[in-house]
């Protein structure tokens, strides 16, 4: 690394040279784990995942496991799944519906909201003297954005809503659509053999789909008839698609004539009968419309769609995350998002062409996992290791525009956002608290009805 009085200095801004050791070292992985996962707003569930009194469902901050549970006045808590006698895992079923946790150890007791209520042995083991209001569970911040639930441990950090920023301007785009809110179908999960940051970096990597996706693209193709587009498409000018940079946030976004994303419109489906699930899809997308146009606006509702995207540190490709287990392993948990009020038949086929392209054993992401474990690997080795990874692709050619907030790339292949993340990155891990650690202001107008929370 270049020496700098900054601990991190691992990205040269000029030549776009990237030190590789932030994707194996494991002392920097596990000042990760307490400077970023520390202190991030970071998604842990979705309402639609605990819709009752009394829900609950596991989920992890990082590494560390939790527990997101409604308690009986529907009240959102996030608590460490962890007992505060000796340190117990406090449950184990993935998600369900209780009022209290008892911890299979000793026995202690804690509610839904995190407060311990009973101790075996109170009076007579601990002479009546324990103060069990200082032995609750740990609590986690916790807001919600468009149904997405969202957990911090720092007192210090910002609003999620300032987190967001301007990324919202455009996540409104798949999270925020409908008055019913959306539901959120699965997790899937898997262990794939790469740096967490390996595929948050892929979010905006527009310039490996001709490559990496021709096979899959080609199948598709063939089977279904969606078009193949290849690079020259991608490197195109003007373009219909651009790269947008907010907070650490990597966006892409594409930018269609009027009423391009209505009836007719390119859906991801997968069932028996696809002109079926197209005319169904094309009911409901016409059934939604002037909703859509009086939630968002009339032109985010026509002429912008979010695409590929990931939000700071570990969210990739929409309510997914990529959660870190070790220097060399990610966990993936893959989930679909999608309107409450669609009818069931194409909640499932929407689900299942997620889960198709994107899923444990979905075409596009068999494809993007064996790159990211071989760039991971190839991090590892005792030569390659001491030659930076490069990410200098457009540097220079960004900026500010009147259209689209952030900072935008002039091309749609460009590393920008690549750049923004990891210079994100040595921003909090240079940084020693959140006074260290700058949010940029919102300033787009938010046209339409939606709100943060839904
Ligand atoms: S570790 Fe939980 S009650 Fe002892
Ligand atoms: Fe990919």
């Amino acid at each position: 690394m270049v020496a700098t009085s900054s601990k991190y200095n691992i990205l040269d801004p000029v030549t776009g040279r990237l030190d590789r050791r932030i994707f194996v070292d494991q002392e920097i992985y596990d000042e990760e784990m307490e400077k970023i996962f520390g202190r991030s707003w970071l998604m842990v569930c979705h309402e639609s995942l605990i819709p009752k009194k009394n829900d609950f469902f596991l989920s992890y901050m990082g590494q560390d496991p939790v527990i997101v549970t409604r308690d009986d006045k529907m009240k959102i808590h996030v608590l460490l799944n962890m007992c505060t006698h000796r340190g117990n895992r406090l449950a184990r079923a993935d998600d369900g519906n209780s009022k209290r946790f008892m911890c299979t150890y000793h026995g202690w007791t804690f509610e839904n909201d995190g407060c311990l209520t009973h101790i075996p042995g109170e009076q007579e083991a601990y002479y009546g003297e324990v103060d069990k209001s200082r032995l609750g569970m740990a609590e986690a911040r916790v807001d919600t954005y468009a149904g997405i639930i969202f957990a911090c441990w720092d007192k210090d950090a910002p609003s999620l809503e300032d987190w967001l920023g301007d990324a919202r301007w455009y996540m409104d785009t798949i999270f925020n659509r409908s008055d019913a809110g959306m539901v959120a179908m699965g997790p899937q999960k898997w262990m794939e053999q790469c740096n967490w940051k390996t595929p948050v970096d892929n979010c905006s990597d527009n310039y490996h789909l001709a490559f990496s996706h021709y096979s899959s693209m080609y199948a598709r193709h063939k089977v279904s008839g969606e078009p193949m587009r290849g690079l020259p498409d991608h490197l195109a000018v003007p373009n219909q698609n651009h790269h947008a940079f907010v907070n650490g946030h990597g966006l892409t976004f594409r930018v269609a004539q009027d009423a391009a994303f209505g009836p007719g419109s390119q859906q991801n489906l997968r069932g028996r009968d696809a002109s079926r699930l197209q005319k169904l899809n094309d009911e409901f997308t016409h059934s939604k419309q002037a909703e859509l146009e009086r939630r968002l606006g009339k032109y985010r509702a026509n002429q912008l769609r979010m695409a590929n995207h990931s939000i700071f540190p570990n969210h990739v490709l929409g309510f997914r995350l990529a959660l870190p287990r070790g220097p060399y392993q990610t966990e993936f948990w893959h989930f679909a998002v999608i309107e409450a009020d669609a009818p069931e038949e194409l909640k499932l086929a929407r689900s299942v062409g997620s889960a198709n392209q994107n899923g444990a054993s979905g075409v596009f992401e068999q494809d993007d996992m064996d790159n990211w474990g071989q760039v991971t690997q190839a991090s590892k080795m005792t030569v390659a290791r001491h030659y930076p990874a490069d990410i200098s692709m457009g540097v220079g050619h960004s900026g500010r525009t009147e259209e689209w907030p952030g900072e935008v790339s002039e091309r749609y292949i460009s590393e920008l956002n690549q750049r923004g993340y990891y210079n994100r990155w040595m921003e909090f891990m240079n940084a020693d608290s959140w006074r260290d650690i700058h949010v940029d202001p919102i300033t787009v107008q938010f046209e339409g009805t939606a709100t943060f929370h839904g």
